[in-house]
């Protein structure tokens, strides 16, 4: 049998990413987990299991992004999961910070597919994280619906100009156990439960097994999956 290539989690450092990155640790792959910051990486990776290893990336700043990455070997899997979280309401719009998302994510995440191409297995495979904002917008959601909405689109060419290398997107509902609702008022997540068909809000863990479905299902590319407990259904 082939030895396990290489998995790289772009956003390693947050829960959604950390999750990921410790389910290939565990079945021995060489996982690397990026950050802006070097040692937030190597702490991370450190945590996470003795064939893990950090690197620095700054998706906000593509053109550093060959750089930080011309190490990167045999990649048998990419995971696209970093996120800068901009509340931007349109009548009070910051421009700086709607340019850092809507870089990293769609300027950003391209160029990392861009330089880890030519590394990656002949059947390698990329999944990008999205989220359910893209269809159910809220104010000061502006950007994050855009960026949502241009992941999952941007799917579509990547899988056709990439292939046999597999493509598909995420999208999370409110991932109940993360940091961003674990903090918000009972009140809050009692509205968002009440909508969901399952009478729940998603998890860490239900959205880890969704990407490696999409990561190693050989049968799909051009997918987005939402992965929300049934929030279009109500
Ligand atoms: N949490 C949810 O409920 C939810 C719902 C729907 C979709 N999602 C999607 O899931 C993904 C993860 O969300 P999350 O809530 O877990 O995120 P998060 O806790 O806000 O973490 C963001 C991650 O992105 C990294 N990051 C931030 N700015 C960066 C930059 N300029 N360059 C490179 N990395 C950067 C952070 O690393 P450092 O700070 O260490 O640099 C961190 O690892 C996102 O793509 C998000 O859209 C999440």
């Amino acid at each position: 049998m082939d030895k396990p290539g290489t998995v790289v989690v772009v956003g390693g450092t947050c829960e959604l990413g950390k999750n990921l990155a410790q389910h290939y640790v565990n079945r021995g792959n060489l996982v690397i987990v990026t950050s802006r910051d070097l040692g937030r990486a190597q702490a991370t990776a450190s945590e996470l299991g003795a064939n893990c290893t950090g690197l620095a990336v700054d998706l906000a700043n593509p053109h550093g992004i060959a750089n930080a990455l011309a190490g990167v070997e045999d990649v048998q899997h990419l995971a696209l999961v970093a996120l800068h979280r901009d509340e931007n309401k349109v009548r009070e719009y910051n421009i700086d910070e709607a340019i850092k998302l809507v870089t990293l994510k769609l300027v950003g995440y391209t160029e990392c597919i861009h330089v880890l191409a030519p590394k990656m297995r002949e059947d390698a495979s990329i999944v990008i994280f999205g989220g359910l904002a893209r269809n159910q917008p809220y104010p000061g959601s502006t950007t994050i619906t855009t960026v949502n909405g241009g992941v999952s689109t941007l799917i579509n060419s990547l899988a056709l100009e990439l292939s046999p290398i597999r493509v598909n997107a995420i999208h999370p509902g409110q991932v109940g156990d993360t940091p961003a609702w674990l903090s918000k008022p009972k009140g809050v997540i009692d509205n968002l439960i009440s909508r969901t068909a399952l009478g729940r809000l998603v998890t860490i863990e239900d959205v880890t097994h969704a990407a490696v479905f999409l990561l190693e299902n050989r049968g799909v590319t051009g997918v987005n999956l939402r992965v929300d407990g049934g929030r279009m259904m109500k």
